[in-house]
């Protein structure tokens, strides 16, 4: 972790003309030591699913449109009520203090800077309080794990609406780590320095790690349709992957989903979040809006998502590479980037709007 200024100053420094988002990601390799970096870009097992998330991107083209006779295009949209200048999202990401010394609390603050919006991990370094204060504009998504018991679990909810957070959002792929060889060669150690900012001193800051190692079962339907019910804050459902998950999570009340595979993170041999977006949305049918993550790295692979049927799509490691070139600057660098992408490909498409850009826009490869 980097703990002086001027380590903070160095990092940063150059990050504001790195020319695309691989060269962002290449700096952040250089920054990170060997375990750090493989932790962030590992995938679970023979990391099939994490391959398959960038190769499903590729297997979509854009159907252009010319004369179109646009004007400069705009990227603006809501997500549940809450403006976005463009359809992305921060990852909830944990152990955010080993990519730098300010971790969530730069990303919201880079947010912040473009009109964005951060889905903040119970698992940070930092408080969920301390990020919320270090930029209210952007810290306004909190993410748990869902363990124990539902009125335990509503407990946790109020702490983050007390807060200030206005949403929440339910963490369902993740009833255990995935397996991930990487770091079971690195022997990287995730101890409370790094992923316990939300707990206190005596508390068990790891209600949401090892709850079948405890005896605990997986939570059901039931209990999320309980939670929705009577949490304070409205429930996202983040890790959906099938037309039947996606339905019981609209019916048990989930105000939106979160089409996920955690980044190739879980299970291994999960489809390409992706390929699943079309099967997700038509079970949805436009009820509640759809989220997706896992693989997005550039602008185009927003565009892509939005086509599907995404409103948004949340970045996770592209994000990160950026905390780890230059904190703040370089989350904001990301979000430069994509944007400038983003626009360019609205124009050769010949869309002015997002609401222009729908399935008539995109086909399989060939
Ligand atoms: C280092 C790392 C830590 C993560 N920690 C969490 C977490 O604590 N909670 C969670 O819901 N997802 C977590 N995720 C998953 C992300 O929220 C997101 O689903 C994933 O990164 C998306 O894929 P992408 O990295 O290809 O964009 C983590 C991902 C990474 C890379």
């Amino acid at each position: 972790m980097r703990t002086t200024e001027e380590d903070l100053a160095a990092s940063q420094d150059g990050v504001d003309r790195l020319p695309t988002l691989l060269d962002v990601e290449q700096a952040a390799r250089a920054a990170l030591p060997q375990d750090v970096w493989d932790f962030l870009a590992e995938g679970a097992g023979a990391e099939e699913t994490l391959a398959d998330n960038r190769a499903a991107f590729a297997r979509w083209r854009f159907r252009p449109r010319v004369m179109s006779g646009i004007r400069l295009p705009s990227l603006a949209t809501s997500f549940l009520g809450i403006d976005l200048s463009m359809p992305v999202l921060t990852a909830p990401v944990g152990a955010d203090g080993l990519f730098h010394a300010d971790g969530h609390r730069a990303i919201a603050r880079a947010n912040a800077a473009h009109g964005l919006v951060s889905l903040v991990a119970e698992a940070s370094t930092f408080s969920q309080e301390a990020i919320r204060a270090a930029a209210p504009s952007a810290a306004r998504i909190m993410q748990l794990h869902p363990t124990g018991t539902v009125d335990a679990f509503l407990e946790r909810v109020q702490r983050a609406a007390d807060a200030g957070y206005e949403l929440l959002c339910v963490t369902l792929d993740c009833p255990t780590a995935g397996f991930r060889e990487r770091g079971r060669r690195s022997g990287i150690m995730l101890d409370e320095s790094v992923i316990g900012g939300n707990y206190g001193e005596g508390e068990d800051r790891n209600t949401f790690w090892g709850l079948l190692e405890r005896g605990e079962r997986v939570w059901t339907w039931e209990q999320f349709a309980e939670l929705c019910a009577r949490s304070p804050l409205p429930c996202i459902a983040k890790g959906v992957l099938t037309r039947e998950d996606a339905a019981a999570a609209v019916d048990a009340g989930a105000v939106a989903v979160l089409v996920s595979n955690h980044g190739g993170r879980q299970l291994d041999g999960a489809p390409a979040s992706l390929d699943q977006l079309p099967e997700v949305a038509e079970a949805v049918g436009g009820r509640v809006p759809i989220l997706l993550d896992s693989g997005v790295r550039r602008g185009s692979d927003v565009l892509k998502a939005v086509a599907l049927g995404a409103t948004a799509v949340v970045i996770g490691r592209l994000m990160v590479y950026g905390l780890a070139a230059g904190g703040q600057a370089g989350v904001e660098r990301v979000h430069q980037l994509l944007r400038d992408e983003m626009i360019t490909t609205m124009a050769l498409l010949g869309c002015e709007t997002l609401a222009e850009l729908g399935p008539e826009r995109i086909q399989r490869a060939a």
